[in-house]
Formats: structure tokens, C-alpha cells, sequence
């Protein structure tokens, strides 16, 4: 069956990265019913701290050499979740911007599944080549500030670029925007961004 997999990352009941999501989603469904929805609650998911065996795992990997038993059984951990990302035909990340970039978890997230052998690969003479297959991936972020028309108040968005880079890094460079803000402040203005948001959430999900 095919699969859109969401990574879900605000833990926040009243989130707008989620209720756009919810749009989508809902959009996404009528368009195509016999589809399944795998949801990453990123903050609830069971994901190692990248310490011990996970991190040498990857030294390990870097250095071609074999594992430990310790690190055998943690980089199985990251097998796990890079495959549930892998087999996905469409992607959906919904995130809040936190510090001018991702909530930790959704760093953790990466920083698991960015793997040699498992998402990229390094060629001596090719350089750092992407594992993964390309598909459409959408990515929403609610931020307290407009990064929407650029009414930031001269903050700088370092979600956007992180995100583009990292999901090219590993092969996934069919990626579009929405960004949802202001969040915070006056009412209106973030009426009108969420309407804004949800219109555009909508028309993209007929045809994702
Ligand atoms: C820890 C933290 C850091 C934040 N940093 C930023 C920021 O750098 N820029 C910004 O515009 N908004 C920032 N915000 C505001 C959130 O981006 C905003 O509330 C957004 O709506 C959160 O997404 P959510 O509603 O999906 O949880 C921050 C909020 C938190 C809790």
C-alpha cells in the first residue's frame, strides 16, 4: 500500500505547524483514500540519545570497520526508523521554528538516520553521494514571527535552509515550503497567516 509518512514534531496541543498538517491531511485522504498514513509523533517516538554505541557506530561505519555487538544492536535502532522513512512515497514534516531553527528532536531525528551506508554514502573520487530515492516531501513550519512575506523584524530563518540541505543531502531535494506566520502577537495578523496557510494547504493536497 502506498505510504505518506508525517513527522509530527510540535508538542503542542494548539499547534499551528499540527493544525496545518491537519488540513493537509484532510485534503491528502479525499485525494486518496487507499492510502496509509504512518505519523511520527517525533516527541513520542523511541529514539537512542546519539551517545555511546550509536555515535561510534557511525565512527565505525566512517572508518569501515566492524562493529561491536553494543553498536551492532544501536545502529539497528537507526536502521529502523531511516527504513520507515525510506519506504515512504510521500513525505510531510510539520515543525514549529524553535531558535531561529528545528526543536531537538527533530535534530535528533536526523542525526540518527544521517548515516554512512544507510541514507548517504561517501565516494572517494564522487564525493558525499545521497541513498535514498527522491519523492514529494512538504514541509510546514509555524514560526512566531512573518517569514511568510519577509515581516521578520530582520530575524533570520535558519530552519528552511537546514532542512532543504539535510533532506538533499540524503536524496530527498523534491521538497515545497509553507511557512505559517506570525503565530504570536495581535490576532489579525495571525488569522489571516493561518487562512493564508490552510487555502494554500488545501489546493497543494489535491495534487501532492
Ligand atoms: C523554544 C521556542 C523557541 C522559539 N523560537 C522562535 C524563533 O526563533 N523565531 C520565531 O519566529 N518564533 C519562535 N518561537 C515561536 C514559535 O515558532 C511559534 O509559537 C510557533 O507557532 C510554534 O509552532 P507550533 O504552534 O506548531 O508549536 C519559539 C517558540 C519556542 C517555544
Amino acid at each position: 500500500m502506498a505510504k505518506l509518512l508525517h513527522l509530527s514534531c510540535s508538542p503542542r496541543a494548539e499547534s499551528v505547524s499540527t493544525a496545518g498538517a491537519r488540513v493537509f491531511l484532510d485534503g491528502f485522504r479525499q485525494a486518496r483514500p487507499d492510502w496509509d498514513i504512518d505519523v511520527v509523533d517525533i516527541w513520542r517516538e523511541r529514539m537512542p540519545e546519539f551517545t555511546g554505541p550509536i555515535i561510534e557506530a557511525k565512527y565505525a561505519r566512517m572508518k569501515a570497520q566492524g562493529f561491536t555487538d553494543a553498536q551492532r544492536d544501536s545502529f539497528a535502532e537507526a536502521e529502523r526508523m531511516a527504513l520507515r522513512f525510506a519506504l515512504a512515497d510521500r513525505v510531510l514534516i510539520s515543525t514549529p521554528m524553535w531558535n531561529f531553527g528545528l526543536p531537538y528532536k527533530l535534530k535528533q531525528w536526523f542525526d540518527i538516520i544521517v548515516q554512512p551506508g544507510l541514507t548517504f554514502r561517501f565516494d572517494p573520487s564522487r564525493g558525499y553521494l545521497p541513498l535514498l530515492k527522491d519523492r514529494p516531501t512538504l514541509v510546514i513550519i509555524a514560526s512566531g514571527s512573518d517569514f511568510a512575506t519577509g515581516m521578520n523584524r530582520g530575524r533570520t530563518d535558519m530552519a528552511t535552509p537546514y532542512l532543504r540541505e539535510i533532506l538533499r543531502f540524503i536524496g530527498i531535494s523534491n521538497v515545497r515550503f509553507v511557512l505559517v506566520g506570525p503565530t504570536t502577537g495581535p490576532q489579525a495578523p495571525i488569522d489571516a497567516a493561518c487562512e493564508r496557510a490552510h487555502q494554500r494547504l488545501a489546493a497543494m493536497a489535491t495534487a501532492f
